[in-house]
């Protein structure tokens, strides 16, 4: 006797539903597809729980004949496909007449629809497959609206299977966000728990306005617009990539970006996956070292080419040439990519974030007589710049200006004619190129020593090297030959100016600061809580020095009378100019002057000279517009450039771990050799 037996009707149909609704994501998916068969041009998503309670789908499409109404539910009832031949010519989404009856063998469903023409909207309900009632007249605008019920009532395992009802907001969203962004002239919105809106995108036609809506604008703001047409291999593809970031950056680190990482293909309108797309763009952003965020693709198959009746859910499609397409796309991305690569590589890390948390944006610096409008500090404000130029200073409670006024230590009266002022016409003379040559012995010793204690390997590495990077914002790698170098970038870039100080002395250029400003405020603004007298003593000495500051290092401190005929004040008005175009971090203004004070010897001429001119060194030295790029700018390079032929680096640097060759390519030959 046999044991097979043909399954009731019922009973087939219940397992056939199962295949094409899976979850709530599903049914809504379907009910968008109708709603976009239908025309409309909004089209409002309401869940709760996940979909699992409630779920409606409500368009202003065209709406549904009455005397269609009890066939919608019917199982390969359609009105988009009549015979076999049009699958080759499908152009909508449906065709299968599958899907509502599929949702309503499982649910509880009702379809309110209206027809432009129609006099009013009619209602049609469904439970588990059958009709319950008859059509009835109801309220309703034009268009349909589709409620589902109590989704998987009837199956209890797939209710408990499905009971992450967040999980399956988010991929009803997500399906959502997928047509809102391949159809950008329509409009979706999804609200969820009766929470509000979840999603709304405007349907204006513009893509980038949805991504915008649904990913931020970032994303959308260096994002590469993807445009391919080939009629050898009958598609086009549009599509749109967030801007590609380097694997290495810290974005890639970024764990969050990495999950939310979206690869969206559409083939001939329908979402579908396809593996070997995905990978070989992934792939070739790989190759690149690149990752993307978001990548969403749009092909157009000429549909005879396409089978999209492969599984019920229609998520998969087969098409003709599928290797020869894929490999195309690749070709083109690869194209896209390179034209831009360098925009994508690892940015050079920039210090100003880092200091803007320390540090006040810098003050405005014009150079001579130029405008730009410098803050002064006056006393109602000067608190609150001295808690920020607070933070600037690392070690305020170690430098204090005690140290300069301790007995037995120079005091202000007492240095101010130990170091000669100005120079005297004995002192230099003028060469034919204008620049004046000085014979005081201090200086010729002090130039002596960086030629002699320079070493002749180092420069010739300078000399050579070419910048290939900051690793850090402390570390720059710079390559000499086949060797690949980290050098200690603020030691590097103050050794530079002081030696161009010390080659310059008396020649140097000079900014004028738009406002004068108050050694004692400056001071304030250091740290330092000595009295106002002490401040001011030390402000007077600075002045007493002001003729030879000025006349060496273009640093000039003057006595201004205040306009409301106040006491005058000692302030510095020009600050030298040691690179062209290279204004000093003003923030470290205050900085500069508690050094000029306490680090300086003022006593003796040589060290007095050095002293100066390695605090104005320190001053001018970190910059965060080099670390932030301009030292590779073309601009930039050419600084560089000029001022790395002049440098005599220090043999103690090759020690000191200054300048510490990485690795060579020799050695990494070796290495990839045995790889
Ligand atoms: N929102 C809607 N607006 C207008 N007509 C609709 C809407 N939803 C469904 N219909 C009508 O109901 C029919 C049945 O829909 P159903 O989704 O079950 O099948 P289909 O879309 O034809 O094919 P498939 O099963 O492949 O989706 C459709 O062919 C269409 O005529
Ligand atoms: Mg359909």
């Amino acid at each position: 006797m046999g044991v097979i037996q043909q399954l009731p009707e019922d009973v087939v149909r219940k397992i056939a539903a199962g295949e094409v609704i899976v979850r709530p994501a599903n049914a809504v998916k379907e009910l968008i597809e109708n709603s976009l068969d239908a025309g409309a041009t909004e089209i409002t998503v309401t869940i709760k729980e996940g979909g699992m309670t409630l779920l409606q789908v409500k368009d202003n499409g065209t709406g549904i004949y009455k005397d269609d109404l009890p066939l919608v539910c019917e199982r390969f009832a359609t009105s988009k496909l009549r015979s076999i031949d049009d699958l080759s010519r499908m152009t909508t989404f449906g065709f299968r007449g599958e899907a509502l009856a599929s949702i309503a063998m499982v649910s509880s469903l009702n379809v309110t629809s209206k027809r432009r023409d129609a006099p009013c909207a009619y209602q049609i309900a469904y439970k588990n497959g059958a009709m319950t009632g008859r059509i009835r007249p109801s309220a309703g605008g034009d268009g349909t609206t589709i409620t589902v019920d109590g989704l998987f009532e009837a199956s209890e395992s797939r209710r408990a299977a499905l009971k992450n009802h967040a999980e399956e907001s988010a991929r009803v969203i997500d399906i959502v966000a997928k047509y809102a962004v391949h159809r950008p002239d329509v409009s979706f919105i999804v609200m969820r728990d009766e929470r509000g809106c979840d999603l709304r995108s405007l349907g204006t036609g513009k893509r980038e306005d949805v991504l915008g809506v649904l990913y931020g604008d970032e994303l959308c703001k260096e994002a590469l617009v993807l445009r391919l047409n080939d009629p050898t291999l009958h598609f086009e593809m549009e599509g749109i990539m967030a801007s590609p970031y380097s694997i290495h950056s810290a974005e890639a680190k970024d764990s969050k970006r990495k999950r939310n990482k979206q690869f969206v293909l559409f083939i001939n309108n329908r979402p579908v996956s396809c593996a070997v797309l995905k990978s070989s763009t992934e792939q070739t952003l790989a190759s690149k070292g690149l990752a993307t965020t978001y990548l969403m693709m749009a092909l157009m198959i000429d549909p005879s080419r396409v089978d999209v009746n492969v599984h019920p859910t229609k998520d998969c499609v087969f098409f003709l040439q599928q290797d020869d397409v894929t490999e195309r796309i690749q070709e083109y991305l690869d194209a896209v990519l390179e034209a831009d690569i360098n925009k994508y590589r690892p940015k050079l890390p920039s210090l100003q974030s880092m200091m803007e948390a320390q540090m006040l944006a810098p003050l405005g610096l014009s150079r001579s007589s130029d405008s730009v409008k410098t803050p002064q500090p006056t006393k109602s404000d000067s608190s609150e710049k001295r808690c920020d130029y607070n933070l600037v200073r690392v070690s305020g409670s170690e430098r204090r200006l005690e140290q300069f006024f301790l007995p037995g230590h120079s005091s202000a009266h007492a240095t101010v004619d130990t170091v000669d002022a100005p120079s005297s016409q004995e002192d230099y003379r003028v060469t034919e190129s204008g620049t004046r040559e000085f014979s005081l012995e201090s200086i010729e010793s002090l130039r002596q020593s960086v030629i002699r204690e320079s070493s002749t390997e180092l420069r010739a590495i300078f000399k050579g090297h070419f910048v290939v990077g900051c690793a850090s914002p402390e570390c720059v790698l710079l390559q000499h030959d086949t060797t690949l170098y980290a050098c200690t970038l603020q030691t590097l870039l103050e050794e530079i100016m002081y030696q161009i100080i010390l080659f310059s002395l008396g020649n140097l250029g000079s900014y004028r600061l738009d406002e004068p400003l108050p050694v004692v405020e400056l001071l304030k603004a250091s740290g330092c809580e000595e009295g106002d007298e002490q401040l001011k003593e030390a402000a007077t000495f600075l002045s007493s020095k002001a003729s030879m500051l000025n006349d060496f290092f273009s640093l000039n401190f003057e006595e201004i009378q205040e306009t409301d005929g106040g006491e005058a004040r000692v302030c510095i008005t020009t600050l030298p100019s040691l690179i062209h175009a290279h204004s000093p971090q003003m923030a470290a203004l205050p900085e500069l002057i508690l050094c000029l004070l306490v680090e300086v010897d003022w006593d003796e001429e040589i060290r007095c000279i050095e002293g100066v001119a390695r605090s104005i060194a320190a001053f001018y030295g970190l910059h965060k517009r080099w670390l932030d790029g301009d030292l590779y700018s073309s601009d930039g390079n050419t600084k560089w450039t000029s001022v790395k032929d002049r440098l005599f680096p220090p043999s103690k640097w090759t020690e000191a771990g200054i300048l510490t060759p990485l690795t060579s390519i020799h050695d990494l030959y070796k290495i990839f050799e045995r790889c």
